[in-house]
C-alpha cells in the first residue's frame, strides 16, 4: 500500500554495508563518529513502497530461482518512458546490463578497439574514465565552457582537438556534476558533432527523472532523431528510485546494427541481471513509484534552495546552479586555498566527507560535490559546519 514518504526520517545506515556511510571513515578519514556522508550519489531515503512491497513478496513466497519472463519489466520501461519523457521505446530495443558502468563498459567494448579515443565533456562522472582506461582505450578529454557560472558546450575547441581516431562520445544528460539539464539546441549540436567526427553517441541519461521544478529535459532519441543510426540510450530506476544496490541498468538502441554488436558483446560476457533488481525496478518504474519522485523533487529542491544560501554566503565559494541531480558542485576557486586545503577544511573541519573534484576530469580542480538527497536537517547541519570551517573568509 502507498504512504507519503517522510523524507525528513535520519535512518541510521551504519553498519549495513553501505559505501557512503560505512565507507566514510575508510575512504576519507572522516570519523563516523559525527561526520556526514555527502559523497557517493545514492540518497539516504526509502525508496517507493511498492518497490518495498515487491520486495516483501518475493521474500514471503521465499524461492529465488532463474527469472524466466521479463515481459512485465519491459512493459514497466516503456509505460514510463512513454508517460515521463514522451519517448516510444520498442521492446526489442531494450538491454539489461548489471547497472549502467557495466552498460557504458560493455559499449565501449562493442563499439570501439584498444587504441580508439572515447570523448568526454570534462569535468564529468568519474567512472567513465575509469572504465574507458581500463579497455585499454584513450580518454580524450573535452573540457566544457563556463558561461555566466554554468557549464555549456564549445564545439569549436572541440572540433580542434578531434583526430580521427576517436571512436565514441559519452555525453551526460543532465550532468553530473554540475547539474546542466542540456537544451534541444545542445543536445542536437551534440548529434551533429557525433556525426561530424562519425562518433557513436552514448546518452547517459540515468539523473533524467531528478530534475529541478522549472526544466525540462529531452531525451536525445527525441531532440536528434536523425541520430539514431548512432545512438545509444543509458538509463535506469536506481538512482531515481535510489536501489543503486540492486545493480540494473537499460541499454537502449533503436538501429538494429547497433543493437546487433550490443547483443554480441552481451552473449560474449554471458550477462543477465538477476531477479531483485528485475522485480524493483518493475515495481519503481510505476505510478505509485511516479507518485513518490513527485513528492522527492520538491524536497530536493527545498534542500539545494538551503545549501545553496548557506554556502554561497561563504566569501569564495560558489555552488553551481542546479538544473538535475541532488549533486551540488561548489567551487572553491575564489578563496586562493590550494586543492588540498579547502579539501581539509572540509574533511577535518566540517567533518563532511564529499567527493574530490579532480576526479572527475579537467577543469574539476577547485571543486568539491556534495550530495543533498538527506533529510533537511542533515544539509541544515553540513551548511553550519562548513561556515565554521570558513568562518575566517566571513
Ligand atoms: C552519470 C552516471 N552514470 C552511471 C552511474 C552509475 O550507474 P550504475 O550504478 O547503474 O552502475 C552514475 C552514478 O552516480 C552516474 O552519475
Amino acid at each position: 500500500m502507498s504512504q507519503t514518504p517522510d523524507f525528513d526520517e535520519i535512518i541510521n545506515r551504519f553498519g549495513t554495508h553501505s559505501v557512503k556511510w560505512d565507507g566514510m571513515e575508510p575512504l576519507f578519514g572522516v570519523a563516523a563518529a559525527d561526520g556526514i556522508s555527502m559523497w557517493v550519489a545514492d540518497m539516504d531515503f526509502r525508496p517507493p513502497q511498492a518497490v518495498q512491497d515487491a520486495l516483501k513478496g518475493m521474500l514471503d513466497h521465499g524461492l529465488y530461482g532463474y527469472f524466466g519472463d521479463d515481459a512485465a519489466y519491459h512493459a514497466a520501461i516503456r509505460w514510463w518512458m512513454s508517460e515521463r519523457h514522451a519517448w516510444a521505446v520498442e521492446k526489442d530495443w531494450i538491454f539489461t546490463t548489471h547497472g549502467l558502468v557495466n552498460g557504458t563498459a560493455i559499449c565501449v567494448d562493442a563499439f570501439t578497439a584498444p587504441g580508439d579515443g572515447v570523448v568526454l565533456m570534462t569535468p564529468v562522472y568519474h567512472a567513465f574514465a575509469r572504465v574507458i582506461k581500463a579497455a585499454g582505450r584513450k580518454v580524450v578529454e573535452c573540457p566544457l565552457a563556463l558561461e555566466d557560472g554554468r557549464y555549456a558546450m564549445d564545439f569549436a575547441a572541440w572540433d580542434a582537438q578531434m583526430t580521427g581516431a576517436e571512436k565514441m562520445l559519452i555525453l551526460c544528460s543532465p550532468h553530473n556534476p554540475g547539474g546542466r539539464v542540456w537544451s534541444v539546441e545542445e543536445l542536437r549540436g551534440v548529434a551533429d558533432f557525433c556525426a561530424r567526427h562519425d562518433l557513436v553517441l552514448v546518452s547517459d541519461e540515468i539523473h533524467h527523472d531528478l530534475v529541478m521544478p522549472g526544466h525540462r529535459h529531452t531525451v536525445m532519441a527525441n531532440a536528434a532523431p536523425d541520430a539514431t543510426s548512432r545512438l545509444v540510450t543509458l538509463s535506469a530506476t536506481t538512482k531515481t528510485f535510489n536501489i543503486a544496490g540492486a545493480h540494473i541498468g537499460n541499454v537502449i538502441i533503436a538501429d538494429p546494427a547497433l543493437r546487433a554488436r550490443f547483443a554480441a558483446r552481451m552473449a560474449a560476457l554471458g550477462i543477465s541481471p538477476n531477479s531483485f533488481g528485475l522485480i524493483m525496478a518493475t515495481a519503481a518504474y510505476s505510478p505509485e513509484g511516479a507518485a513518490w519522485l513527485d513528492a522527492l523533487i520538491p524536497y530536493i529542491e527545498g534542500n539545494r534552495k538551503l545549501f545553496d544560501a548557506g554556502v554561497n554566503a561563504i566569501p569564495g565559494l560558489r555552488s553551481m546552479p542546479l538544473e538535475a541531480t541532488y549533486l551540488a558542485w561548489v567551487d572553491f576557486a575564489g578563496t586562493g586555498m590550494a586543492t588540498e586545503e579547502f579539501t581539509r577544511r572540509v574533511e577535518k573541519g566540517a567533518r563532511i566527507a564529499a567527493n574530490h573534484g579532480p576526479t572527475f576530469g579537467l577543469g574539476g580542480e577547485s571543486y568539491m560535490r556534495f550530495n543533498l538527497a538527506t533529510p533537511r536537517k542533515v544539509v541544515a547541519e553540513a551548511v553550519a559546519r562548513l561556515q565554521t570551517a570558513f568562518s575566517d573568509l566571513q
